[in-house]
Formats: C-alpha cells, sequence, structure tokens
C-alpha cells in the first residue's frame, strides 16, 4: 500500500552533516521508503496521506545498550561505583524477573516507554532468566520494534540468588535459542555479562556457540577502573580487557561492546582491526561516575561508535535526552583534555543516536529509498518563536528541549506504532 507522510524532513546522511527539506514528502509503499520528494509527483498525489504540516519528521533512535531489568529501578541508586552498585541494587532488581507474571508487567509498561520516546531500533539485556527473556522478546517484537536481546550468561562472582551453574548457563541459553526462533524483528545475541561475571569454560563455549550458529555478541569493556583491575586479577595472561574476549572467539565483526571508557589506543585498534562496536552511553558513565570516554578519539580513529541509554546506570530512558548528554559529556572532555579535544556537534551526535545505530543493522544513514521507515515527528510548535526560526534552529531546539509530549508519531519498521 502506498502511503505518504508530509513535514518538514531532517536527517544525517553522513557523520556530521544534516540534510532539510522544507515541507517535504516521504513516499512509502508497503512500509519501505520509495523516494523523499520536495513536491509530490502528479502519480503518488491518490496515496493516502499523514499530513504532519510543519512539524518535524526525522529518523527515530536506536538505543544500543540497555539492561530491560533495570528499568524499575530507573532514577535509583547511583551513589555507587560500578562494582558495589551491582552487588547493592541491580542484580537484586534483575533477580525479580524469575517471575514471568512480573516480567510481563514490567516489560509491557517499558516497551510502551521506548516507543513514547522514540526508540525503534535497539540492543538489549535482559537477565538470566529464560522465560522472561521470551517474554521481553514477544512484547519487543508485538509493539513493532526490532533489534537484539540477549538472555544474560552470568555463571561466577554472582550472588547465590542471582547465578547459574556454568551447565545450566549452558542448557537455558539452548533453550532460549530454539524458543526465539519464533520471533522475526527480534534477534538473539549472546550476551555474557562481563569477564568476571563468566568462567573461563563458559566463555569458551559462547564463543564456539557464536561460530556455529554465526550469532552476534554483545557484552561490557573497560567501563571502570575497579572492573579492570579485577579482570586483569582474574586472566593475568591478558595484557588488556578486550583480550578475554578475543581469547574465546568472543571479540569479532559486529561485537557490541558497552563504555569503552578506559579503552587505550592498543584496545581501540583492535576494535577498528575486528569491526568491533564501541556503545558510548555518557548519562550512565557520568551517574555511576566512570569516567569520560574518549568518543572523538575513537571516531577518529575509525572505531565504529554507537548510542545506549544504559538504564539504569543511565537514568534517561529517552534518546533525545542521551544525545543531549553525549553532547554535554563530550564538552566536558573538552574542558578536561585543556580544549584540546573536539566537542561533538549537535548533528554528529545526532548522526551517532540514529544514522550510526541504522548501519549497525545494515540500513544506510538517514531516510534512503528501499529501507523500512524508522521516524518519528518532533512538534515543536509551543516553543518560543517557532515560526521566526530556520529548520535547521528549531531541529537543534527540538533535539534540546523535545520529550516524549512533543513526539507526536513514531514509525518503526514501516509501521505506525505512535
Ligand atoms: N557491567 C556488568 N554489568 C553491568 C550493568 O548492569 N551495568 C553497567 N553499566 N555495567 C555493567
Ligand atoms: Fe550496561
Amino acid at each position: 500500500m502506498l502511503r505518504v507522510l508530509k513535514g518538514n524532513i531532517l536527517f544525517a546522511p553522513a557523520f556530521g552533516s544534516l540534510e532539510v527539506i522544507d515541507h517535504g514528502c516521504i513516499v512509502l509503499q508497503d512500509g519501505k521508503i520509495t523516494g523523499l520528494f520536495k513536491e509530490l509527483p502528479e502519480r503518488f498525489q491518490s496515496a493516502e496521506s499523514d499530513d504532519f504540516g510543519d512539524a518535524l519528521i526525522v529518523p527515530s533512535f536506536c538505543d544500543m545498550h540497555l539492561h530491560a531489568p533495570q528499568y524499575p529501578m530507573l532514577g535509583m541508586g547511583m551513589d555507587l561505583p560500578l562494582l558495589d552498585w551491582l552487588n547493592t541494587y541491580t542484580f537484586k532488581t534483575e533477580s525479580r524477573f524469575a517471575d514471568p507474571e512480573y516480567a510481563r508487567k514490567i516489560y509491557h509498561e517499558f516497551v510502551q516507554k521506548l516507543i513514547d520516546g522514540g526508540t525503534t531500533r535497539v540492543c538489549m539485556f535482559s537477565s538470566l532468566h529464560t522465560d522472561a527473556t521470551g517474554i521481553l522478546m514477544e512484547e519487543l517484537e508485538q509493539a513493532g520494534l526490532c533489534g537484539y536481546v540477549g538472555k544474560v550468561s552470568m555463571d561466577r562472582n554472582s550472588p547465590d540468588y542471582y547465578s547459574e551453574t556454568t551447565e545450566e548457563s549452558k542448557r537455558e541459553t539452548l533453550r532460549w535459542l530454539k524458543e526465539s526462533e519464533r520471533f522475526q524483528n527480534i534477534r538473539p545475541i549472546l550476551t555474557p555479562r562481563f569477564t568476571p561475571s563468566c568462567s573461563d569454560d563458559l566463555m569458551a563455549w559462547l564463543g564456539d556457540l557464536a561460530k556455529e550458529r554465526n550469532l552476534p555478541v554483545q557484552s561490557h569493556l573497560s567501563e571502570n577502573r575497579g572492573e579492570i583491575a579485577w579482570v586483569k586479577e582474574l586472566h593475568p595472561d591478558c595484557e588488556r580487557y578486550w583480550e578475554t574476549y578475543h581469547k574465546y572467539g568472543l571479540w569479532k565483526n559486529g561485537t557490541l561492546m558497552a563504555h569503552c571508557v578506559y579503552s587505550d589506543e592498543t584496545e581501540r585498534k583492535a576494535m577498528r582491526d575486528y569491526g568491533v562496536t564501541a556503545v558510548h552511553c555518557a548519562d550512565s558513565n557520568i551517574n555511576i561516575a566512570s569516567g569520560l570516554a574518549p568518543v572523538r578519539q575513537m571516531l577518529s580513529e575509525g572505531v565504529p561508535v554507537v548510542l545506549g541509554s544504559d538504564i539504569a546506570g543511565g537514568a534517561q530512558l529517552n534518546m533525545l535526552d542521551v544525545i543531549q548528554m553525549t553532547i554535554r559529556m563530550s564538552k566536558i572532555k573538552r574542558i578536561e583534555s585543556g580544549w584540546t579535544t573536539d566537542f561533538l556537534t549537535v548533528a554528529e551526535a545526532f548522526y551517532l543516536g540514529t544514522s550510526a545505530g541504522a548501519e549497525y543493522f545494515g540500513d544506510r544513514p538517514g531516510f534512503v529509498p528501499g529501507q523500512s521507515l524508522h521516524a518519528v515527528v518532533l512538534d515543536d510548535s509551543a516553543f518560543t518563536e517557532t515560526k521566526n526560526l530556520t529548520l535547521k534552529e528549531r531541529f537543534e531546539r527540538a533535539v534540546y528541549l523535545c520529550k516524549p509530549q512533543q513526539i507526536k508519531a513514531v514509525y518503526g519498521n514501516g509501521k505506525r506504532i505512535k
């Protein structure tokens, strides 16, 4: 079916650039983009239209690292560094998802909140529970989102009430993969929580499985100084943290590594050489005082970078807030470096929160013919002086000021989902 979206169209076709179509049209055929037009061609005049008037139509957001079972603790327990934070709050919160009824209730609300904030593609950690992970995948898929979800693997250095034996972890991972076959747009991703949580045996088994079944991998890397020292104790043979994943076949093209705050030149080079993507989580890195990630350096060295909310280390689920925090953190980094490091511009950070994630999923950046539409409609009409601003000025302000209430419509994978 043909459909036309009308409004002001803005997107980031390349890092740092912004394309603008003043009162343009996006034509869709069965949810896939057919073309972008300034004037609607005659042959599409009879198509059904969603006319958003003077509103801004921009790509929807990709949240490439977040913990679904930490949603109940959003905005709480921010007074401890990573390892204490995990032991004091996080594992307790996640352990509640042993109860499928609780999981259904929380995940249903959580998925709605993602859509309200304009996120349509995700790479997500679940808990270690197979059933709750299935419920999460089902809620995401039914709501029209796309992406990856991982049942978390953790068979050591975890509390008794929230841990698996190695055998249990392997068995449950296989059961989860089998049960995931029923989903189309939400696919499984292998998820060793981080090196301290997984025995060598389990890491090696996951690495073999990733290879055998060609499955992607996500984990955490070099987030916090205490964590890095612990990893060094656990793997004295590894010079750097990344080698603990590489040793077991988990460091490969498409692997997502959250944080990379303390990734030095060698670790960053290993990311670039192997095609490992860094997921920058600015709000989390500030909240639990992990540090300032070298984002500009990673980008200039050719490391792929995407953004994540990392809730509930991050306290913002809305990716516009995460994009803002990314910009602010890059300015703190600039100040801290004695004004030697460039900060991220609005267009650059917006690219990382939209186009860079889309590229991870195999799309080209921006609204490109042939691709399914992932878009949000921002209504900035209630802000001051909107009529007297350029579209670029309105876009910049929208990134800073728009909240879910200004997100009037969301399209995920070609369908309108808000
Ligand atoms: N490292 C291991 N687990 C976690 C987690 O849940 N959140 C964050 N931010 N880092 C982690
Ligand atoms: Fe995380």
